[in-house]
């Protein structure tokens, strides 16, 4: 059976609008998997109520009611799709797309990091970027893909994926959640997203998909005209929280530490 649907098999076309969209380049990809097959997968879904048994919780005012699969074997119809999202076919459309000749996908798998997703009811990712490098090598993290998997989903449950500027603080784009839906962007050190609150979705989670890809080349960025600085920097997963105070409380001490490191990897980068 077909996973990924054919018109997506080749992307060239798409390379222009992909660099145009703002606040960095990104790509969103509508009816993403072959019909029968998202319709198969998300029926099997729907029959386990929970399929994320152990994974990782995240409650936390910037990351609220999220679980990750994080060293969580994934269901084998989830695994599939991982699979062709990291097979050589599927990088070589990708290539074509961001002209990133030497990208490659990470055999770390769904261990360090989690490629499967839950959010609740509330839930809310507030405006970060993710890790910068492969955890196995060190190779920069320069691309991401998101699956929305959920069916029955209405608009006014929120749920978007928002894009911010390149400093993390004004939302430039929002990209409505949509069954079958998926989204491509560039993962630089700028490229900070996260997600629209979730409003009564009630026992509906938001479900998504993550894969991400690497380069391997230490300056993958440098032929692109972007509209931020196109250097790549090292940095972990870094948040930009709503106000300043916000810093000082006590309990976001380990995401003001991240965005100091942050700071610092990026003033370094301009000399
Ligand atoms: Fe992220």
């Amino acid at each position: 059976m077909r996973i990924i649907n054919p018109k997506y098999f080749n992307l060239l076309n798409e390379k222009e609008t992909f660099f145009m969209n703002k606040p960095f380049p990104h790509l969103v990809l509508d009816d993403f998997l072959e019909e029968n097959f998202y319709e198969e997968i998300t029926k099997k879904m729907s029959e386990k109520k929970y399929i994320l048994k152990k994974g990782k919780s995240f409650n936390s005012e910037i990351e609220s009611n999220k679980k990750i699969s994080l060293n969580e074997s994934l269901p084998e119809y989830i695994s599939k799709i991982t699979k062709v999202l990291n097979s050589n076919e599927w990088i070589e459309i990708l290539k074509k797309l961001t002209g990133i000749t030497s990208l490659k996908s990470t055999n770390v798998g769904n261990t360090l990091l989690a490629n499967y997703h839950e959010m609740g009811t509330n839930g809310f990712l507030g405006s970060h970027v993710d890790h910068s490098t492969d955890p196995s090598n060190g190779l920069p993290h320069v691309l991401n893909i998101i699956l929305y998997l959920s069916s029955d989903w209405k608009e006014n449950f929120g749920g978007a994926t928002l894009l911010y500027d390149k400093k993390g603080k004004k939302i430039v784009s929002k990209i409505k959640y949509k069954k079958n839906r998926a989204v491509v962007f560039l993962h630089t050190p700028y490229s900070f997203h996260g997600v629209e609150r979730l409003k009564n979705n009630k026992s509906l989670k938001r479900k998504t998909l993550y894969v991400d890809y690497y380069s391997e080349s230490m300056k993958p960025f440098e032929n692109f005209d972007l509209d931020f600085p196109n250097k790549w920097f090292k940095h972990g997963t870094t948040f930009v929280l709503p106000k300043s105070t916000d810093y000082l409380k006590f309990k976001n001490w380990s995401y003001t530490k991240s965005l100091i490191k942050y700071k610092i990897e990026h003033l370094k980068s301009k000399l």
